[in-house]
């Protein structure tokens, strides 16, 4: 399902450092009017956390989808090196079939809301994706209780989403996003809907999980002591990313 495209020691303009996961290179994305990423550059280094941060509407959310293969950019190239470091892929090159797998392989996703269905419980909304990437149930179950039980909640496998708090939900979105085993996290505003206490034990339990496996973190967020608590900071406005840390 992936297509090779070069070698990461190849010497095109995107391989300028070696020490990269993912590269994304001038891209651009618009919805009708309105430029929503604009040329940006970006590249994240294994087992880096990386804070988004920016006013309302400058394009964050776009350039996560972007990074993460959510969305195509009209231009532009993201290119994600592969486990085995021998080569890379080119996710805007892929059809969206294959992008959709990539995803499922490599990347895991926590939302504000979560994203979580409701009317499974929390272990089985863990085991979902290791289910759907044809792991064997009984194994995605241990998993699932495995993970729930490093993110401290694990006495509530059993229990359905609506009869969690909305911090136990949300580390219920970070095992979930943990379950296949991901290079890279991408968080959009994870603990926007926690208040403040809630939230930072949340983004421990996420901060936590980067580094093992070099394992990196995108997180877009508002509240600058996330920022702090990441290794580097990129800064949006008006669809481009801003100078300097
Ligand atoms: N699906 C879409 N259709 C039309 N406009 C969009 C869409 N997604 C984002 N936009 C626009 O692109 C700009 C950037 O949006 P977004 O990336 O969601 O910003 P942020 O996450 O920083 O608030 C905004 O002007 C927004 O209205
Ligand atoms: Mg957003």
């Amino acid at each position: 399902m992936s297509t090779p495209v070069r070698s990461p020691q190849g010497g095109s303009p995107c391989t300028r450092s070696s020490g990269w996961l993912l590269r994304a290179e001038r891209v651009g994305k618009t919805f009708g009017q309105t430029s929503a990423l604009v040329d940006a550059t970006f590249e994240l280094a294994p087992g880096e956390a990386v804070a988004v941060m920016g006013p309302s509407g400058s394009g964050k959310s776009t350039l996560l989808h972007v990074l993460a293969g959510i969305l195509a950019p009209d231009s532009g190239t993201v290119i994600v090196r592969r486990t085995d470091g021998e080569g890379i892929d080119d996710l805007a090159a892929l059809p969206d079939a294959a992008r959709s797998g990539f995803r499922l392989r490599r990347f895991g996703f926590v939302f504000q809301q979560g994203l979580l269905l409701p009317e499974l419980t929390a272990a089985e909304n863990v085991a979902l994706p290791l289910l759907l990437s044809g792991t064997a149930r009984a194994e995605a179950e241990a998993r699932a209780e495995h993970l729930l039980g490093r993110l401290g909640i694990g006495g509530f496998g059993g229990r359905r989403i609506g009869a969690l708090s909305g911090g136990q939900a949300q580390r219920v979105a970070i095992a979930r996003a943990l379950s296949t085993e991901p290079s890279i996290v991408f968080a959009d505003e994870p603990t926007g809907a926690l208040d403040s206490r809630t939230a930072d034990g949340v983004l421990g339990a996420l901060l936590e999980t980067r580094g093992q496996d070099g394992r990196a973190l995108v997180v877009v967020t508002h509240d600058e002591r996330v920022a702090a608590r990441c290794d580097r900071t990129v800064r949006l406005h008006d669809g481009r990313i801003e100078a300097g840390r």
